[in-house]
């Protein structure tokens, strides 16, 4: 008796010791397939890293731009966002700008479709690799069933989100080394005119500070840039908590680990979005409204040192003192819709004898943000009290605004302490001040 339990406990043992085995290789054998995928998904990158042609240190041009595109429902705009970059490049720009297009949609028959119109287009460019294309192998991509659902998002969009941080960290890695910064926008975006100058121009502008990226528009992920040193160190981070948040958040974090404490955004932004269609289906944005400028240097005041102050409602962050200041071109104040009776103060710190003003509102090309009824007057007493609120006094009538502008001569200056333009009637209308240029009496 004793000696068949013992064999059949013996059988059970064998038994058990076969499952625990199997099981162990089942598991042993998933073990290694996964390994196998991520072998297979760090040679994807490096192979990609690997097919630019190494660059030869001082050839290195200045800047990369990289263009995620998928298909959207309703449009095609890459073709747009690759003509405002390339034609309004001014000569002699090109051969510092290299252009990326990452193919990322998931039909491989629209990516090679792209892929073949922009070459007709830009055959020369492609030939000189100042335009790239990138492909992503199928097997660079997870399971998007398996992905956990974080930020209670919907699974359509946690698959969104995830896809979009690993084409990210893919072309990253790509295009990391091409140049010395690196900049990423949407295959929807327009640039404005002479945006590498400006570009360059800010660069220069906090060349005293430690940034790790500066914002050239104040949307998502679009037109941040990089040192390149910075860039594979982003992709790590998006390629590892890809499913856990989307990539603006990443983009934050990864600010945050680098330690940059403060934004530099770049106003007015030098790229804004063309399309109504976002790149997740079924997500419909409003129209950007922000406008771009070109202003021309003879209207550039002496617009000496002084005190602003207004009762207008600002659009931030187009404020009172980005056209009156003036350090940028094109830059302009934006005010949403003011009541009678409002004001913009331009108190001087010393007082000026003034020989000509021109104030200028309004869209370029339409009659849309306009000064309707205001009058703008000088005055020789000032007004401080302790809210900052600044009040011009003693005045007199310089003129009065006419479609949306006024320009002044003065003749018979005397010394005046502030300038005033005073709104006279509401308006639905917001007012977009383009130009505030005061010029002193030359003597
Ligand atoms: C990037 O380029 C520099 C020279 O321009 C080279 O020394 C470096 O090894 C390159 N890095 C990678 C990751 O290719
Ligand atoms: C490529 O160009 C052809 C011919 O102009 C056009 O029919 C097609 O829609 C274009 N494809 C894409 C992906 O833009
Ligand atoms: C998550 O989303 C669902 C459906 O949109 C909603 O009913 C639920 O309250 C949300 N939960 C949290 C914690 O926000
Ligand atoms: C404001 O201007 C419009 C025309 O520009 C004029 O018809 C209207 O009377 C003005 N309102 C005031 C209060 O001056
Ligand atoms: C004011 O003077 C400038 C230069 O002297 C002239 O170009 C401009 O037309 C004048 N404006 C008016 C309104 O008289």
């Amino acid at each position: 008796m004793a000696r068949r339990w013992c064999t059949r406990i013996k059988l059970i043992k064998v038994i058990l010791m076969v499952v625990i085995f199997s099981v162990a290789c089942i598991n042993l054998r998933s073990y290694i397939t996964i390994q196998r995928n991520i072998q297979a998904t760090e040679e994807v990158i490096i192979a990609a890293a690997t097919e630019v042609d190494t660059p030869v240190p001082n050839k290195k041009g200045f800047l990369t731009i990289a263009i995620p595109t998928v298909s959207r429902k309703g449009a095609v705009y890459i073709y747009s966002t690759l003509g405002s970059l390339i034609n309004k490049l001014t000569v002699g720009d090109n051969p510092e700008i290299t252009i990326v297009i990452l193919l990322a949609d998931t039909n491989q028959i629209y990516n090679e479709e792209l892929a073949i119109n922009i070459t007709n287009e830009y055959k020369e460019l492609v030939t000189r690799k100042v335009i790239h294309f990138v492909k992503i192998p199928p097997r660079y991509y997870p399971d998007f069933n398996n992905l956990k659902i974080t930020f209670n998002d919907s699974l359509k969009r946690v698959q969104w989100r995830s896809k979009q941080n690993l084409d990210y960290a893919y072309v990253m890695t790509y295009a990391a080394n091409l140049s010395q910064y690196y900049m990423q926008l949407e295959d929807d975006v327009i640039a404005t005119e002479r945006y590498l100058t400006k570009i360059k121009d800010f660069i220069d502008q906090h060349s005293d500070k430690r940034w790790v990226m500066l914002d050239f528009t104040n949307m998502g992920f679009i037109g941040k840039l990089y040192h390149s040193r910075d860039v594979v160190k982003l992709a790590t981070v998006l390629k590892t908590f890809y499913n856990e948040k989307p990539c603006d958040f990443l983009m934050l974090d990864f600010l945050t680990m680098m330690l940059q404490t403060k934004r530099y955004l770049r106003v007015p932004k030098l790229f804004k979005h063309l399309g109504m269609h976002s790149s997740l289906p079924s997500n419909k944005r409003k129209e950007d409204k922000d406008p771009f400028f070109e202003k021309t240097n003879a209207l550039k005041g002496d617009n000496p040192p002084a005190d602003l102050f207004t009762s207008l409602q600002t659009y931030f962050p187009h404020t009172l003192s980005k056209v009156y200041d003036g350090k940028y071109a094109d830059s302009f104040f934006w005010s949403k819709s003011p009541k009678s009776g409002e004001s913009v103060v331009i108190a001087f710190k010393q007082q000026q004898r003034l020989g000509r003003i021109v104030i200028i509102t309004g869209f370029q090309n339409s009659k849309r943000d306009r000064l309707k009824n205001g009058t703008l007057e000088s005055g020789t007493i000032v007004h401080r009290t302790k809210l900052d609120h600044i009040t011009c006094s003693e005045t007199r009538i310089l003129g009065v605004f006419e479609g949306g502008i006024i320009d002044v001569n003065i003749t018979n200056s005397y010394p005046v302490a502030c300038v005033v333009i005073k709104i006279t009637d509401a308006q639905s209308d917001w007012i977009l001040f383009r130009y505030v240029a005061i010029f002193i009496k030359s003597r």
